[in-house]
């Protein structure tokens, strides 16, 4: 019989897998599995309440569709060591759940898997209003070019610390954008519905939904007996769950709305969920990052010109990298820079763009200082293209060339960011209080502040709060606190959680300080902080640490946490030879490895945003 070359088949393969699309799944009210992506994956639409507060018959039916991804457990549901769904958030808000477990659900089952005794499924999301998740926040509907386009006429204030004329400019810039979202039909009727309870919510429901369809695949297997006697001892279903960053603010309100679904909590990369319900918001992130950037420097000359190309031969002290990257400094600030692009367009580099690049490089010192010191070496020394396209790869420099012809992310390509910064937005703004009353002294008064507190991300971390300074509206289900929980009972007694929450946080993180974890962790009983003794943001995210993944792991099949607060060191560091993430737990994922560094601008952490920044 004839038989395909091997070839062929891989070519088949490979269509069939590119060939999936989210809008080929139809959305339904029960979750149904269908192959996708790398044929491991396995994804599904699932219907939800637009607006779980409207109880009345006649809005009932509006519904949203979620899109949910699951990298099944290496056991079959039947078996004794099928240890239940992981869900996962990598943060934004508006991160993508589905981008996210591509890259990262392989090394968390890695972490968390007990082979032969315990098997976990590992599932992510996108957020309602997000990415594959339909309807989609988005203001500027087939209209990429208008997004950017907006993007770069705020681009030439150079950041919201640069006096009152940058303010009003920017302001300007806002109140065309969120003019422009609350004229975007669909957007306009989703934004009020995509704040975090509803998502804590969706959480309960989908493990209601995914119970129901374990039950149902047991069933159809005729093993009801077990599943009859499981249930029985069980009670509701308890969510099993690992946030980062924003993720550990959707943690917050889970525990604090849901207590008594509560199976094992995990949040690494701390933020202060007060600080995001509350106030002027977002005043809380920065204590650590001008440190690690201090850090970057010391380890750069500790590593030598071999291995960091910001040291030179002669240095004597970290102090003649720090004085030759402040001179770089003062000249940019005196006169920005440019580059000309092969397509015949050109960009202007100030300063500003270049403390952005640094911030975000700060998150994932294991894949990036190294390249990032190449990047300000080449820069310094007046080549200024590697600078321009990371900074483009980032999303501070927006790009006409991506912006035409329009890309359409529907069909889940490994590059697409899952959404657009209006989702970020709609979440930021409509669930923190509102700002929209502040004038320009009240602002200036708030960068101030940030910038007080880093001088290298205080300008660019202000702009994720200014772009709620004419926000059109508020989150219909908006809690504000109190985001404490009962102290924890491994009885399952009804309205307590399983088990404590573990926090994890690295000993530095530029975003989500350790102090976070810290004041978080004191409103819950029995909860303990893991401290990972590295540099970056979130702990499980930017580091190896066996004795993490172990703390971890131990977690999730105990429920046992540390005793209040216990320190864990790294295995290796950003200026080692072959220091990477995923090695050492999924070896596969070695071949990914420069996907990932491509694509660290959609990774864990809270993106760089084109709107209001610049
Ligand atoms: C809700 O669904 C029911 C049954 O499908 C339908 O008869 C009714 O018209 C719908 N109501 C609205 C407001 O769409
Ligand atoms: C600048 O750097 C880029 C990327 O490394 C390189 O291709 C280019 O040749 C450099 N330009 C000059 C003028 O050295
Ligand atoms: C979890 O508890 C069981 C029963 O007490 C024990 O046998 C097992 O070693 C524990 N697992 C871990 C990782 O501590």
């Amino acid at each position: 019989m004839h038989r395909p070359p091997a070839t062929a088949l891989l070519v088949a393969l490979t269509t069939l897998v590119s060939a999936f699309s989210w809008p080929s799944i139809t959305p339904s009210s029960s979750i149904t599995w269908h192959s996708c992506y790398e044929a491991q994956y396995q994804c599904a639409r699932l219907l939800l309440p637009l607006d779980y507060l409207d109880t009345a018959e006649a809005s009932s039916n509006s519904t949203l569709a979620i899109a949910i991804i699951k990298l099944p457990a290496q056991v079959p549901y039947s078996s004794p060591a099928y240890a239940g769904p992981i869900f996962t958030n990598p943060g934004g808000p508006g991160g993508s759940g589905v981008a996210f477990l591509r890259r990262f659900g392989p090394y968390l089952q890695r972490v968390v898997d007990v082979p032969g005794t315990r098997h976990y499924d590992i599932l992510s999301f996108d957020p309602r209003g997000i990415g594959e998740s339909t309807p989609r926040v988005d203001c500027f509907p087939g209209g990429a070019l208008a997004r950017t386009a907006l993007a770069l006429e705020v681009r030439g204030t150079w950041g919201l610390d640069r006096g009152e004329d940058a303010l009003r400019h920017n302001r300007a810039a806002t109140e065309a954008y969120t003019a422009r979202c609350a004229q975007a039909e669909d957007t306009a009727a989703v934004l009020p519905f995509v704040g975090t309870a509803s998502v804590a919510r969706d959480i309960v429901e989908m493990a209601d939904k995914l119970d129901e369809e374990r039950r149902a695949a047991l069933a159809a297997q005729e093993d009801r007996h077990r599943l009859e006697l499981k249930r029985d001892v069980e009670g509701p279903v308890r969510v099993q769950y690992i946030g980062f960053s924003y993720g550990t603010v959707l943690g917050h309100y889970l525990a604090a709305l849901f207590p008594g679904r509560l199976g094992r909590i995990v949040l690494d990369g701390v933020c202060d969920v007060d600080d995001f319900a509350t106030g002027p918001g977002w005043l809380s992130n920065l204590k650590d990052t001008d440190e690690i950037f201090t850090q970057f420097l010391h380890g750069c000359h500790i590593a030598g010109p071999s291995i960091c190309s910001l040291s030179r031969e002669g240095d004597t002290s970290v102090s003649s990298i720090q004085s030759r990257v402040t001179a770089f400094f003062e000249a940019l600030e005196d006169r920005p820079s440019h580059v000309l692009h092969p397509d015949g367009s050109s960009a202007i580099i100030s300063a500003h763009d270049v403390r952005a690049l640094l911030g975000s490089m700060m998150y994932q010192p294991l894949n990036m200082f190294r390249p990032y010191a190449d990047i300000l070496s080449a820069a310094m020394d007046g080549n200024m293209t590697l600078l321009a396209s990371r900074l483009a790869d980032g999303g501070v420099l927006p790009s006409l060339a991506t912006s035409c012809p329009i890309p359409d992310s529907g069909n889940g390509e490994p590059g697409s960011d899952g959404g657009h910064i209006e989702g970020m937005h709609a979440v930021v703004c409509g669930d923190g209080d509102d700002v929209t009353d502040k004038d320009l002294s009240w602002w200036s008064d708030y960068v101030h502040k940030q910038t007080s507190m880093s001088s290298i991300f205080g300008a660019f971390w202000s702009a994720y709060r200014f772009a709620c300074s004419s926000w059109p509206v508020q989150t219909r289900w908006s809690y504000k606190g109190p985001f404490t929980t009962p102290p924890a009972d491994a009885s399952l007694l009804p309205d307590r959680p399983a088990a404590p929450i573990l926090f994890l946080s690295n000993r530095l993180d530029p975003v989500t300080p350790l102090a976070n974890a810290r004041s978080m962790a004191a409103n819950h009983p029995g909860a303990a902080v893991v401290i990972q003794e590295a540099l970056g943001h979130c702990a499980l995210a930017s580091t190896r640490s066996r004795c993490v993944a172990q703390i971890v792991s131990q977690y999730f099949e105990n429920g046992t946490v540390p005793d209040h607060e216990v320190s864990c060191e790294a295995e290796c560091g950003p200026w080692d030879h072959g220091c990477t993430l995923f090695d050492s737990y999924d070896t596969e994922f070695d071949a990914s490895a420069s996907r990932l560094l491509r694509q660290d601008r959609d990774s864990l952490r809270l993106p760089l945003h084109p709107l209001g920044i610049l």
